[in-house]
């Protein structure tokens, strides 16, 4: 057990903290409706789990919901600028063993992993596979692990190589290829939070702007269509034929990074890969251009040479670095390249995570009790988890659906009957 039990910006943030969470909670429905059951039938009574995620209001949700389902969680962060530091400390006031502010240095955010570790964790919960790579760079597995969950698209293709390559030591439930999770999260949430994320950073007019998105996954398309609900002229940038085939029939313009830099003013990358915007794209950028990522990990721009590139460096204002280039010409890095949406504004909103929350509380559940089944390979949510969030998702929207009749279901399962 670790001598230290937190280590966050400030306990006396606590009060904000729990206001924030308070207004989490009043849009988690589904996540509640949960909270409320694990704190009746104690599914996860004496776990240890050690969680890496952001530490958002939602997050705290989550732990709350956690903590009344008879667990222990250590919490560290999964991005050194994502923490609400109020959040942090509502979460300590309420028990919780939290690692985490913002505005971390790289080897302060490894540190809070390692503390958050010497808690022997039985479940992990990660966003960006961090924590699982940090226990897997150890020679000998020192924790009796059940289970491990992934939020995010990029932890789970880590995730999936390791099991790929057999070093996966134990098993993990992809939380983020739920369908309740990616169809809503990675294209409404992002959508969202992307566009947020920018506009508090900069306040810059969308209208009538070029708008380009490297990367037509999900994020990708969440945010092309709320760049263009705006007035955005939408440009999208692909490696992937069928992803750039399909941005080009929901009618965005399609072309090489090469080009979309020379007309570009707005750039997000969401592509979950390394070097997408580099030096050479800037050079030929317009006057102005503004940078943002919107991927997990800050690769997806190549700020290193990019600002190697740059003759002077003036932060304009929080999360907004004016570099001047050679050319004279200047461009806008927002939040050193790291996530947009969670550096300069909140992540998701609460309405959104209250899925992928769900599932991250219902996979603990599932793998506390199916522990002895698992093998250490990548498993999705199993499909009633999904379908039941779905239900209930609706049932707090207040939406009802129509049933089929006993002839239709009939009708859907059979083959004899064609064309009439
Ligand atoms: N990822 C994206 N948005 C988030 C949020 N609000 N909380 C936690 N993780 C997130």
């Amino acid at each position: 057990m670790s001598g230290m039990k937190h280590k966050i910006r400030d306990e006396r943030l606590s009060d904000n903290g729990g206001r924030l969470l308070k207004w989490a909670e009043d849009h988690m429905p589904v996540l509640m409706s949960i909270k409320k059951r694990f704190g009746v039938e104690k599914p996860l009574d004496g776990i240890q789990i050690v969680a890496c995620l952001h530490v958002t209001k939602e997050t705290g949700v989550l732990v709350r919901t956690l903590m009344a389902g008879g667990a222990r969680v250590a919490l560290t962060a999964s991005n050194p600028l994502s923490t609400q530091d109020e959040v942090a400390a509502a979460l300590v006031n309420d028990g919780a063993n939290v690692f985490a502010w913002k505005g971390q240095t790289k080897d302060e955010y490894y540190d809070c992993i390692n503390k958050a570790l010497t808690f022997n964790p039985q479940i992990t919960m990660d966003d960006g596979a961090d924590v699982v790579t940090k226990i897997h760079s150890d020679a000998d597995m020192k924790y009796s692990i059940m289970g491990g969950t992934e939020e995010t698209t990029t932890g789970v293709v880590r995730l999936k190589a390791m099991a790929a390559k057999g070093i996966l030591k134990y098993p993990i439930i992809a939380v983020n290829n739920a369908e309740t999770k990616w169809d809503f999260d990675n294209i409404y949430g992002t959508g969202q939070s992307t566009i947020d994320g920018i506009l508090r950073a900069t306040n810059t007019l969308i209208a009538g702007k070029k708008f380009v998105i490297a990367g037509y996954g999900h994020c990708g398309k969440g945010l092309a269509n709320r760049a263009r609900g705006m007035g955005a002229h939408v440009i999208v940038t692909e490696v992937d034929p069928m992803k750039a085939l399909k941005a080009a029939m929901d009618g965005f313009e399609v072309m090489q990074m090469n080009e979309a830099a020379k007309v570009g003013d707005i750039f997000v990358t969401a592509t979950g890969n390394k070097n997408v915007v580099t030096k050479e794209h800037t050079a030929v950028m317009k006057d102005g251009a503004v940078l943002a990522n919107t991927g997990h990990f800050n690769v997806e721009i190549d700020v290193k040479r990019i600002i190697e590139s740059a003759r002077s460096r003036l932060q304009i204002r929080d999360y907004v670095e004016e570099l001047t280039l050679e050319s004279d010409k200047k461009v806008y890095l927002l939040a050193d390249g790291r996530l947009i949406n969670l550096a300069a504004a909140e992540g998701h909103p609460s309405e959104v995570m209250d899925m992928s929350f769900a599932n991250q509380a219902l996979a603990a559940e599932h793998i506390r009790h199916n522990a002895e089944m698992l093998k250490p390979i990548v498993y999705d949510v199993p499909k009633e988890i999904d379908a039941h969030i779905a239900k209930l998702k609706l049932e707090t929207m207040g939406i009802k659906i129509d049933r089929m009749t006993e002839e239709q279901e009939e009708y859907v399962k059979g083959w004899s009957e064609g064309t009439e």
